[in-house]
């Protein structure tokens, strides 16, 4: 049964997401409601040795060359040191990344890169303390910040900031971001708001385009496209000068997930936290591996099942050609938390 896992359009998935909680402890606008959510009783989260057997299956099964755990925040684990020692240990040449909102981070990252952590994606939307309340309405920027640089000086290199913009909340700030990563080495990337937060509160019209992105930053930089392969990677990366200089600064990406969807070129297969195969951030059906799991299942059988439901993985998410308005797209009952991002 070894071989890609693919689908019925001829996408392979290479890059394995795993949900390892669905709580956090922020409450993002884009993402979570004020009061959080119902969250999952602990004996419906995957143990460590479930993902590690799912991880394993993945990589010896399928080929998967990269796993990245997510949440909800995956801080919020207190086992989240032996799980990654224990993904590193039996799957040594599979490097293993988090993406994460960095409060609690700035105390566990070194021992998360001794635990064999390869890399760190970190939310940053805003560089004003009073904005980062309005917006996660819990934690403190100075934490998330402490975080990155922790996570930095332990060598979890390059750290990646991903900064959801809002019209009116933080979409003036997006020059000020680029300085501030480009001072201190990180790769930022703008992401457009996804239409997956629990309240429905996206609309297409308040949306920050990755065109809106471009002007703003325009006013300060000169963006040109950067030549090496995207290779699946949501990221447009840009080379960046400062207005009028030569020298490159560094480079900053786009993830425009709504007005230039790259579903085409879809790398990814993603466990939710409950041990659901979802075959896209925004299908509607999952296929439930937890179960299989935890009743004797063969690596077999979760292999099959495995491939089963990545088949029927949706071409695109329908915002697309036919526009939001046409009613094409549907917004699944999961929220982001819930599925991992
Ligand atoms: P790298 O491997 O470091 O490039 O990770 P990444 O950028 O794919 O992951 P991250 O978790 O940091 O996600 C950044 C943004 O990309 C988030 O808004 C995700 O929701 C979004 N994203 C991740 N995977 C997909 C995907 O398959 N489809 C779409 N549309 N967006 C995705
Ligand atoms: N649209 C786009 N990105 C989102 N994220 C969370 N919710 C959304 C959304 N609705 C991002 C967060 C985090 C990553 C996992 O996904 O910024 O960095
Ligand atoms: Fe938490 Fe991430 Fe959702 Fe923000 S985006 S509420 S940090 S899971």
């Amino acid at each position: 049964t070894r071989g890609p896992l693919t689908d019925r359009f001829g996408r392979t998935a290479t890059d394995l997401r795993i949900s390892i909680t669905d709580k956090c402890n922020l409450r993002c606008t884009y993402c979570m409601p004020a009061e959080g959510m119902q969250w999952l009783p602990r004996e419906s989260l995957l143990t460590v040795a479930e993902i590690v057997r799912l991880a394993r299956i993945a990589v010896s099964e399928f080929g998967v060359r990269e796993i990245r755990l997510t949440g909800g925040e995956p801080l919020i684990r207190p086992d989240l040191e032996d799980l990654v020692r224990a993904l590193r240990r039996t799957m040594p040449g599979i490097p293993v990344s988090m993406t994460s909102n960095g409060i609690g981070l700035a105390a566990r990252a070194q021992g998360l890169a001794d635990a064999g952590m390869n890399r760190v994606n970190i939310s940053l939307d805003t560089l004003c303390a009073d904005t980062y309340a309005t917006l996660a309405r819990r934690g403190k920027l100075a934490e998330a910040l402490a975080g990155v640089a922790a996570a930095q000086r332990a060598g979890m290199n390059p750290v990646k900031l991903n900064a959801v913009l809002m019209r009116g909340v933080n979409d003036h700030e997006a020059p000020q971001l680029l300085h501030w990563a480009l001072e201190n080495h990180c790769d930022l990337r703008f992401i457009e708001q996804m239409p997956l937060d629990a309240d429905h509160g996206w609309t297409r019209e308040n949306m920050v385009t990755a065109a809106d992105i471009r002007e703003s930053l325009a006013a300060d930089f000169d963006l040109a496209p950067d030549r090496v392969p995207r290779a699946g990677a949501p990221a447009e990366k840009h080379l960046v000068r400062r207005r009028g200089e030569e020298r490159v600064l560094g480079t900053v990406g786009i993830i425009a997930s709504v007005t230039e969807p790259f579903c085409e070129d879809c790398t990814r297969t993603r466990i939710t936290a409950e041990g659901h195969v979802r075959s896209c951030l925004f299908s509607h059906h999952e296929t439930d591996l937890m179960h299989l799991l935890r009743s004797g299942a063969s690596d077999a059988d979760v292999t099959r099942r495995w491939r089963e439901a990545m088949w029927v993985k949706p071409r695109a998410h329908g915002m697309d050609h036919t526009g939001l308005d046409s009613g094409d797209y549907v917004q699944p009952d999961r929220s982001m938390s819930a599925i991992g991002g």
